[in-house]
Order: structure tokens, then C-alpha cells, then sequence
């Protein structure tokens, strides 16, 4: 799948979204290692803290059937503003993908595509935790 058309995957998921608090509505699409889409969008909840964004979603899919391995992910949002993927879903992602995973984003006239890796230059890591473990 080309990144357009995953793209056009991130913009399909965005009507799903439950938004009556933000009414912001965001789109995921995230391809795994052999190709499999998996598609999300936010959930908000009146425990405003309770909300799922898009690409968690699209994560906690892929993970549950069994995907560890992602190739690329596409975001969008119902105001096709060139959404990035939050602090919060970009350390998510970093737990699955390595820091050269595409992630596109949809703007008004442009995909425009950044590394993971530029968008969280510092990760938490397993290796972090268990570097950790080795000094005590
Ligand atoms: N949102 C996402 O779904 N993904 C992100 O990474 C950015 C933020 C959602 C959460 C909330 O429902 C709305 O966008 C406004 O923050
Ligand atoms: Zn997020």
C-alpha cells in the first residue's frame, strides 16, 4: 500500500471518531510488517483523561492480533491540519517501531512525512529499563 492510500485509510477512520468534547476527529492507519492495516480514531470519554487518541487505537488492534512489527503509520484529522502524532502516542509507538518508521501526515493540499525518530529523538526503552537494572 502506497502512503497515499494509507493516507486516504487515516482519513476513512476519522468518521468514526467520538469527539462531543474536542470535536476534533483524528485518524490512524498503521501498517504492520506483512502489510496489514490496522485503522483507529479517538475516543474521548467525560473523564476527559479516559480519551483514546487514534493512533492508540490502531496500535492496541495490531498488538492484540499479534503485529509487533510496524512498517509505516498515517494520521489525519477532520480539519486537515497537518496533525502530528502527540508526545504520549510517539513514545507508544517507539515501544513497537524504530526510529526510522515513516509516519505520514495528511495536510490541506500535502502528505508530508517525517521519521519517527525526528519526532521523538529520545526514547524510554526496554534497553533503558534494563541498563538501569545492571547499575544497582
Ligand atoms: N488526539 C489523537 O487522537 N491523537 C493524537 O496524537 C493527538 C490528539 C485526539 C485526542 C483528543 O480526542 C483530540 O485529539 C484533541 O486533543
Ligand atoms: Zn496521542
Amino acid at each position: 500500500m502506497d502512503a497515499t492510500e494509507l493516507v486516504a485509510r487515516a482519513r476513512e477512520a476519522l468518521d468514526d471518531a467520538y469527539v462531543p468534547y474536542s470535536e476534533y476527529r483524528v485518524g490512524a492507519a498503521l501498517e504492520t510488517a506483512d502489510g496489514t492495516v490496522y485503522t483507529g480514531c479517538n475516543i474521548e470519554n467525560a473523564n476527559y483523561s479516559n480519551s483514546l487518541h487514534a493512533e492508540e487505537v490502531a496500535v492496541a488492534g495490531a498488538v492484540r492480533d499479534g503485529h509487533t512489527e510496524f512498517a509505516r503509520l498515517a494520521v489525519a484529522s477532520g480539519a486537515r491540519d497537518g496533525v502530528t502524532p502527540c508526545g504520549m502516542c510517539r513514545q507508544t509507538l517507539a515501544e513497537f517501531a524504530d526510529a526510522d518508521l515513516p509516519v505520514f501526515c495528511d495536510e490541506r493540499d500535502a502528505v508530508r512525512e517525517y521519521a519517527l525518530g525526528e519526532l521523538l529523538p529520545n526514547t524510554i526503552s526496554f534497553d533503558t529499563l534494563e541498563a538501569a537494572k545492571r547499575e544497582e
